[in-house]
């Protein structure tokens, strides 16, 4: 792999991020950071989705204009994502001018195929998915099963696009390439699907919907906002359907991961792909969807008021910066399945795994050094051992789960690497050989767990960048390394550490609740 792209669903603005949002932007992040490790030209692109009914109703209901309301919200996305320490390298908003106007292009490219075609239609939209829904996919009181709201009956003259031409197609891509969509259990979700598709209306009359992008040869019309939406995939790199595209959108499409929930598959593994195929781009390489977080086992609604937003946990637990709330949220959820946040557990698994395991073991560590050896390493006690083996191996199971996107999985592997070195020290206790005058073999204890740990560090650094930069520094080696120069004895002979260096990495969380009970 020379090159490595990932995206990330782009957030309606009609209210602020909650930690749903949050849990695809860190998985994305943490994903991202560790291809980082392995790939040298990697582009990170996320962002929020303007457009739409939902957008505008809501900006209405607040007397204030659509853009007025985007531009405030972007703004919060953008804060958020600073808290969360989202490295990402672009943030895209469907309201930018270039986006909106590749958006024409590629609709009038789709006119001029015969792709879309004009056409007098009746259906029931949710505004809460910003789509048509069918008879079938209402729950038994009529409304729509993910908002819990009769949908709509909207008469108009729109666009529709031929999604049964590409019916065919999809289906053989999907059958034909196994790791296309991720976790491989939602394949025959949608292969279910494509079975009833019909082609989709891709405008609405600008007298029912007036904010998004403008139809170009037909200003009566807008764009249908999934349209405009997941063409910021390519619009974003400079994608143009008439014209050269620019070096960023050859550079790095197709993306490798496009990471996004459950509830918006559909959109992403059909009609996102149909486009494609009919603007003859290439198909992404992977479309991941991952579960729902919900809080205390309930699913975050603005009705029942269990909205919480990262801000409010960090706050609770005064943390300064996010690295516990990043491995909590990586680690909450399995193989794509539904994760649950409460404070209880948060509490617990990272005091567990971030503070007593990891951290506690590298300060024991590092004051036997200082206490016993001045914080030297010397030549003779370099050695390699059941610890270094297990520590390669580590590595290469981590790489595994990381093509799968298994973050929890991978993460689980650290600390099970972190747990043997806990048992290594007390069945050898350095401290004993130390007290017998064993010098040389308490020095080589310590050596295989310090250079345990310099793994440690490098591995977990995409999930906790600043706990791993901590480690980094005690141990002087840097953070930033790729994971092909991650070998045995990273550590050298020489001083490795003062007393007054030494500085504990992550402080158990105390205090309150950011859950309201
Ligand atoms: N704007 C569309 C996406 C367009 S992508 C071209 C959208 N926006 S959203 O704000 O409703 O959701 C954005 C992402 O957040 C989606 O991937 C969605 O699945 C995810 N989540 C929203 N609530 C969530 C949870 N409670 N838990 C986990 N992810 C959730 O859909």
């Amino acid at each position: 792999m020379n090159k490595f792209m990932v995206t990330t669903a782009i957030d309606y603005v009609n209210g602020a991020p909650h930690i749903g949002h949050a849990y695809e932007k860190i998985l994305t992040d943490v994903l991202f950071r560790h291809f980082k490790q392995r790939v040298e030209k990697t582009f990170f692109l996320t962002g929020v989705d303007e457009h739409g009914i939902k957008i505008q109703k809501t900006a209405a209901s607040l007397n204030i204009a659509p853009k007025e309301l985007c531009d405030k919200n972007a703004d919060q996305f953008k804060q958020c994502w600073e808290l969360l320490d989202i490295n990402y390298d672009k943030f895209i908003r469907t309201t930018d001018e270039d986006h909106k106007k590749i958006v024409q292009e590629i609709f009038e490219k789709l006119l001029e195929k015969g792709d879309i075609y004009k056409h007098k239609y009746e259906g029931l939209y949710c505004s809460g998915c910003e789509c048509f829904l069918s008879e079938k996919d209402l729950d038994e009181n009529g409304c729509c099963p993910i908002h819990g709201k009769k949908p709509e009956l909207v008469s108009e003259e729109n666009y529709f696009f031929k999604l049964t031409k590409y019916k065919d197609a999809i289906i053989k891509h999907i059958k034909e390439n196994p790791d296309f969509i991720m976790p491989s259990f939602r394949a025959n979700e949608v292969l279910n699907q494509l079975e009833n598709i019909e082609d989709i209306s891709v405008s609405r009359a600008k007298t029912n919907v007036n904010w998004g992008i403008e139809v170009k040869s037909d200003p009566t019309q807008v764009i249908y906002v999934w349209i405009d939406a997941l063409s910021n995939y390519i619009t974003a790199l400079g994608y143009n359907p008439n014209d050269e595209s620019d070096e960023k959108f050859k550079t790095f499409w197709p993306a490798n991961f496009q990471i996004i929930g459950k509830d918006i598959l559909k959109f992403h593994s059909i009609y996102w792909i149909a486009i494609l195929m009919a603007l003859g781009v290439e198909l992404p390489k992977t479309i991941y969807a991952h579960g729902w977080i919900t809080i205390d086992k309930n699913k975050m609604s603005k009705s029942t008021g269990n909205v919480i937003s990262p801000k409010t946990v960090m706050d609770a637990f005064e943390l300064k910066e996010p690295d516990a709330f990043r491995y909590f949220m990586c680690t909450s959820a399995q193989g794509g399945k539904d994760g649950n946040y409460s404070d209880e557990d948060f509490k617990e698994r990272v005091n567990a795994d971030l503070a007593n395991n990891m951290g506690n073991l590298l300060n024991r560590t590092l004051n036997m050094l200082t206490k016993y050896f001045d914080g030297n390493i010397l030549a003779q006690h370099i050695c390699e051992g059941e610890l270094t083996k297990a520590s390669i191996e580590t590595i290469s199971k981590v790489k595994e789960h990381f093509d799968k996107v298994e973050l929890s999985e991978a993460a689980a592997e650290i600390i099970s690497l972190v747990d043997m070195a806990n048992k290594y020290v007390n069945d050898n206790a350095p401290w004993t050989l130390a007290k017998e005058g064993k010098m040389d073999e308490c020095g080589k204890v310590l050596y295989s767990i310090l250079d345990l740990m310099t793994k440690v560090a490098v591995l977990i650094y995409p999930y906790c960048p600043n706990i791993a930069q901590k480690m980094a520094q005690q141990l002087k080696i840097d953070i930033n390394m790729n994971l092909d120069e991650l070998s045995a004895k990273m550590i050298k002979e020489g001083k490795l550490i003062e007393k007054s260096e030494i500085q504990p990495v992550f402080l158990r969380m105390d205090s309150e609740f950011a859950v309201k009970k």
